[in-house]
This record gives C-alpha cells, structure tokens and sequence, in this order.
C-alpha cells in the first residue's frame, strides 16, 4: 500500500490542496441562487423571499425528507441576505427585516438539524447584486463569519480589479485559516480571471475548496450544454487540478425547477457525478417532483460523484452526436455516461464497448447500468460489445468493473497515469 501511494506521488503529482481538512469529497448541499435570486420582497412573497424562515424551512426539508441522510450537508445563502451598510464596527450584519435573529442564530437552528451554515461574500467592493464587497475587511468578515458559526464561505468576485484577484482570494484564504473555525472555501477566483489569462491552478488550489471555472448555470439545457462543452474543451487545464480537497465547480445542480426535461436532469446528475463536482442543488425541495427527488437522492449516482479515488472524469469520445465521458473509480472501476446530444427522433444506440474504458473488460468486466434504470447487464468481455440505447438529451450512466483481484490491482496503477494524459484526439 505504501508502494503504491509512492507511486501515485511520482506518476502524477498533485497540486497540494488547501491544508483545511474539507472537501475531501465534493460537497453536497442547496444554494439559493439559481431558484431564488435575489427576492428581497417578504411582504409580497415571504414564502420564497431571502429571509431567515427560508434557510429555516429548507433545513427542515432536508433534515426530515432524506436529503441528509443521502448526504446533502450544506444549506448556503447566496447574494442579497446583508444590510446595505456595514454596522458602527464595520461588520458586515444581515438585513435586520428579513433575519430578525440574525445569522449566528440561524446557524444554530440548522446545526441543530444536523446540517451545516454557508453564507456569500465577495473579494471585492460590493458584490454581485451590490451589497457590501469584503474588500479592505477579509480579516473582519471573516472573523464575523467564524463568531457566527458559519462553515462554507462563497466568495464571489465582482466588483474587482482583476489583477488584485489572486492577491484577494488567497488574502481572505487566511483570514478564514486565522479565525480557527473549519469553514469551507468555495471561490470564483478563475471565472473571473479566465476573460484575461489562463489562471494558476496550482495557487488556486492551494487556495480554495472548490472553485468556479464558467458562467453561472440557468434553468435550461442550453445551459447545461454550455457548461458540459466549455468543461470539456478546457479539461486538460482542468481535470488535473482536481482531487480531494478541492474541486472544479460547474455550478449548481438545477434539478426539480421547471427548465430541464426529466432526461436532461439524469443528464445533469450523470455529469456532475462524473465532473466530480459540489452538489449544490438550487431548486425547491418543499415542493418537487417525486422522480426529481428520486434523481437527486440515487445512491448509485452519489457514490460516483463521491468516490474515494477522487478523481475527475473526462470527455473521452465525441461522435456522431454522442459523447462519452469517463471517471476512474477507486478498485479499477470505472463510471461511463453516454450522452445523446441529437435532440430529434427517438433513442439512439451506441456500442460503449468502443469507448477506451473498455478494457477493463480485459479478459472480463462487470457491467451496471444505474441510468435511466438500475440494471445489471451482467459479465462482458473484451471483445463483446454493449449497445447502450439513450433519449434525445439523456445519458445512460454505467460503472464497469473489472473482474478478478488481480486485473484491478494492475489496473489501479495504470489509473495513476490517466489524469496526466491527454484523451484521445476528438
Ligand atoms: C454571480 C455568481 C452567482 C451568484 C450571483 C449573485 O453571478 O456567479 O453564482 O452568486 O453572482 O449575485
């Protein structure tokens, strides 16, 4: 065993991840950004408006329908929950309308629910939706944040001159590493870098929990479409600076709202898995469609998305309309999603003995399929082939595993190479 973790150092080096002890598997939780913006109006709507009572509600849901238990930890406030000015100390303080009892109180109340406390802030002068930036005050804010008993912090990035991002990112970095509260570290640190230069991987590792790459996700496929193509055109930048610790983030799942058909939300959960990325759901569980909650809670799908190799998966083929995405399993596993891009016409087949996975079908593998349904597809061979049928805009999500003990001991060492090398030519 030690042989081997030697060996992992050798072949492919990680970049060291930020030495807070977190994130050691993507994050799973609900953010309110993408289902409710930045509804400050509670006379008009005090069910879905930024308030207290909504954190409130939602740890309650989660505490009482197996959210939790399925391993969703995180309930996080997003933009617009401060006052528009800081207080005679120059803290930043919540609306006082809207969270009467303010947020070390409502931290308390979702700690006692067995589930943790996110807030928002930003790196610069105000942020996103023109609230008070942390700029000039990380040490402050993040002090504030650590007495609050808060435990994931998203740091935006708006409102920023972006030569000073870097400095900014790692500066608040520390101030949450001083206070000496655990408090995740989820940044945005490349998005907004990315329109200049290529951003340090490597520092924002160092840096952060996870971090944002691209344009926030809205409620549509073209959305999602968007985020998968801009993830896999830049995944030899990407994927590698993935692992447990910190993670690349393609924003929140949008599952159970209104925009995605029930195929493009096991699209969305079969790539996130296989990104390796946060689950951060924004939608409404108090009120969601059984099947999307279903989705969401699938075991099958949540053991890919948290594997303890820690590894993210990689567009490997792109044909005819379909796409195959990869992602090495611990025990020489290996997740495969199929992705059926042409949306006219009924389902397609493709022969996924043909994607470069297959051999650990070498002399045989077992194969499940967990979308669209749970189904063994039994023992294959190397030389076999497995057609797989998909819907327009769905996936089909299988995990392949390769027989005898010692097929998967050599197999976990070729795993120890494949991050470091480019997928085939597509
Ligand atoms: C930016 C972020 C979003 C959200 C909004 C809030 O657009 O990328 O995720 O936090 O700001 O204003």
């Amino acid at each position: 065993m030690a042989s081997l973790a030697l060996a992992a150092l050798l072949v492919c080096p990680l970049a060291a991840a930020l030495d807070n002890g977190l994130s050691l598997r993507p994050a799973m939780g609900w953010l309110h950004w993408e289902r409710f913006v930045c509804n400050a109006d509670c006379d008009a709507d005090p069910e879905n408006c930024i308030s207290e009572y909504l954190y409130m509600r939602m740890a309650d849901v989660m505490a009482q329908e197996g959210w939790r238990e399925a391993g969703y930890e995180y309930v996080c406030i997003d933009d617009c929950w401060s006052s528009l000015r800081r207080d005679a100390r120059g803290r930043l303080r919540a609306d006082p309308k809207r969270f009467p009892g303010g947020i070390s109180q409502l931290a308390q109340y979702v700690h006692s629910k067995g589930l943790k406390l996110g807030i928002y802030g930003d790196v610069g002068t105000k942020t996103c939706a023109g609230y008070p930036g942390s700029l000039g005050h990380y040490e402050t804010d993040a002090q504030t944040f650590a007495d609050w008993g808060v435990d994931l912090l998203k740091f935006d990035g708006c409102d920023m001159n972006w030569t000073l991002l870097g400095e900014g990112y790692v500066n608040m970095s520390r101030a949450l590493n001083a206070t000496g509260r655990s408090i995740l570290y989820s940044c945005e640190w490349p998005l907004y870098e990315w329109p200049f230069r290529q951003p340090n991987y490597t520092a924002i590792r160092e840096t952060c929990n996870h971090w944002r790459n691209f344009a926030d996700v809205y409620d549509s496929w073209s959305s999602v479409k968007s985020i998968l193509e801009w993830t896999a055109s830049h995944q030899d930048i990407i994927v590698p600076s993935a692992g447990p610790g910190g993670w690349n983030d393609p924003d929140m799942l949008v599952i159970g709202n209104f925009g995605l058909s029930h195929d493009q939300q096991e699209s969305q959960m079969a790539l996130w898995a296989i990104m390796a990325a946060p689950l951060l759901m924004s939608n409404d569980p108090r009120d969601i469609c059984p099947r999307s909650k279903e989705l969401l809670q699938n075991r099958h799908i949540i053991a890919i998305s948290q594997d303890p190799l820690g590894r993210q998966g990689r567009r490997t083929v792109k044909t005819n309309g379909f796409e195959v995405w990869e992602r090495p399993l611990s025990s020489g596993r290996l997740a495969v999603a199929v992705l059926n891009l042409l949306e006219m016409g009924g389902p397609r087949r493709l022969d996924v003995s043909s994607a470069p996975g297959w051999k650990r079908c070498d002399p045989q593998c077992n194969v499940t399929q967990i979308l669209p349904r749970l189904k063994q597809l039994g023992v294959q061979t190397l030389k076999g082939k497995l057609g797989v049928a998909v819907n327009p805009s769905g996936t089909a999500l299988l995990t392949i595993s390769p027989i005898s003990d010692a097929q998967t001991q050599s197999l976990l060492w070729k795993d120890l190479s494949f991050k470091n090398r480019a997928g085939p030519v597509l």
